[in-house]
């Protein structure tokens, strides 16, 4: 018997692991998510108040671990397009022993469920000695990182029990939107029109999340696929990459089988070497203004041999079922909101094959919910 979702409720409610109930989470955490974030009266995104103006900041510097890191990369490509803000972005255990020549008055823009991490926090303490302002996007609200940073921005998750994330990832996505929105407000590259527009996208979410779960034969079937693999390619474009490089991600972590994720126009620089039928292709391929040119990298895959796994939307399905062998068929969404949309089916899939493999999903081996050691 399933109940009633709360985000913060301690058991499993009904589902096999904290990992399932989570993934169903993701509607409601989004939802609450925007609720911090949008003034329902105005429709209008309202951050804390900061102690720099985004208007005028000249770089951002993202940094995270896992999941997180891939949450920052869709951010980088948002904060690029709609704020036209550079960004650079690393791994915080790359970004801690890089010297980054830093102008005064970068943002750094730090990424973390638990806000204990210790690459993270590392991260964080060497780029504030560069006398940068630190901003961070954290799940846990009294952490270490939280206490260490000039703001905070908070994802309302509730706790995350599961090792592998799921709705953290979402939440810290809406964050980053919302904050790309007030950025671009504050740097004059976005307009009243186009700010109603993205969070009426943003808004519209939480439903359309919730229909990804009507889903759940299509990529049951997709997972008996993948578990008799010993080898998966993720590919995506655009801001499908990190949706790309969070399902290959999710896939190791709890089915220990082996999964890449590469740009799909980098395919032919390399991997495209490895297809056969043995290896199958999972791609996130929404009606984005990509869609035709990733479509033409499945093509050569499939010439190779390749049996190809897409998930799309209702807009590219008929042209995506003419090439594929397996399809799932999500809502059509904005593009802004699409790599959202997009995460919670790799994740649910990566869940479906590590049931039938059989391993311990909510514990899987060598891994913690919180690395705190170097
Ligand atoms: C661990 C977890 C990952 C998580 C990463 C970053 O490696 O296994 O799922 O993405 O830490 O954690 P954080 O709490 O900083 O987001």
């Amino acid at each position: 018997q399933i109940t009633a979702l709360t985000a913060g409720s301690i058991g499993k409610d009904g589902y096999r692991h904290y990992m399932e109930k989570e993934l169903h989470e993701h509607p409601l955490v989004i939802g609450q998510t925007l609720q911090r974030m949008i003034d329902p009266a105005t429709r209008k995104v309202v951050l804390p108040d900061l102690p720099f103006d985004l208007a005028t900041v000249p770089r951002a510097v993202i940094t995270a671990c896992g999941s997180a890191f891939y949450a920052g990369m869709v951010g980088r490509y948002w904060l690029e397009e709609i704020a036209r803000l550079p960004v650079d972005i690393d791994v915080a255990s790359e970004m801690r022993y890089r010297d980054p020549p830093l102008s005064a008055g970068s943002l750094g823009l730090l990424i973390s469920q638990s806000g204990e991490t210790a690459d993270t926090l590392a991260a964080l303490r060497s780029l504030r000695e560069k006398a940068i302002h630190i901003l961070s996007v954290l799940n846990v609200e009294h952490s270490t990182m939280a206490r260490e940073s000039d703001v905070m921005l908070g994802t309302v998750a509730g706790p995350e029990i599961s090792v592998a994330s799921t709705k953290a990832f979402t939440a810290q996505l809406t964050v980053l939107a919302c904050l790309t929105i007030a950025t671009a407000r504050a740097r004059g590259t976005l307009d009243p029109i186009g700010e109603e527009e993205l969070v009426a996208a943003l808004m519209d979410l939480p439903s359309r999340a919730a229909e990804v779960f009507n889903q759940g034969n299509a990529i049951r079937q997709m997972a008996t696929i993948v578990a008799e693999a010993r080898d998966v390619l993720y590919l995506g474009r655009g801001s499908m990459f990190p949706v790309a490089m969070e399902g290959a991600l999710k896939l190791k972590e709890i089915s220990y089988i082996h999964a890449e994720a590469y740009a799909a126009g980098e395919m032919k620089h390399g991997p495209i070497s490895l297809i056969d039928r043995t290896v199958p292709i999972v791609a996130s391929v929404p009606s984005t203004p990509l869609f035709d040119k990733t479509l033409s990298n499945l093509q050569e895959a499939k010439a190779r041999g390749g049996r190809l796994l897409v998930f799309t939307d209702t807009q590219g399905a008929d042209r995506v079922s003419a090439i594929a062998e397996q399809i799932v068929v999500l809502p059509r969404v904005h593009d802004f909101v699409a790599p959202i949309l997009q995460t919670i089916p790799v994740q649910m899939l990566a869940y479906e094959v590590a049931v039938l493999k059989g391993t311990d999903v909510d514990q899987p081996r060598n891994l913690a919910k919180s690395v705190t050691v170097e």
